[in-house]
């Protein structure tokens, strides 16, 4: 687990890095030639960062995800069973279990971008 540790909070550090950049680029759009170190740092998109801010209201306090630094213990560990997309879309439209249904919680575009993000960030 310790291993575990590091990665995180890279992964922490870039998002927070990307989220710096997409917010200062649209202000300073041509007059500075600055490399923005995240966008090389990072494959934190527009789309992914949406759907960890979906993950981290509505799933983070069930489920552990090292991207996400969550360490919820009520569904299963996301790192863990490693699902795909479809997989995730699956359970948080219709639920399961002790899982609940987000059909009516979050649109069809958060349910979207939340399940691109655990597919893509889980097990890494
Ligand atoms: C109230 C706690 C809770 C919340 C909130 C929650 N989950 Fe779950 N989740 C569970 C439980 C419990 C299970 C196990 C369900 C079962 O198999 O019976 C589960 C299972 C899963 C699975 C495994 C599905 C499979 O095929 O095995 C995924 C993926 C998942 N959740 C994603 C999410 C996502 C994404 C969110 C946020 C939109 C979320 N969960 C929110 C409790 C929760």
């Amino acid at each position: 687990m310790q291993i575990l540790r590091a990665p995180i909070a890279i992964s922490l550090a870039a998002a927070a890095l990307g989220l710096a950049a997409c917010g200062s680029s649209s202000s300073e759009s041509s007059s500075t030639t600055t490399a923005a170190p995240a966008t090389t740092t990072s494959t934190t998109t527009a789309a992914s960062a949406e759907g960890e801010k979906v993950f981290a209201s509505n799933c983070a306090t069930c489920h552990t995800l090292a991207a996400a630094g969550s360490n919820g213990k009520v569904g299963p560990n996301l790192d863990s069973i490693a699902p795909d997309e479809a997989r995730v879309k699956a359970i948080v439209v219709n639920g399961r279990g002790g899982m609940p249904a987000f059909a009516d919680v979050l649109t069809e575009a958060q349910i979207d971008e939340v399940s691109a993000y655990v597919a893509d960030s889980a097990g890494k």
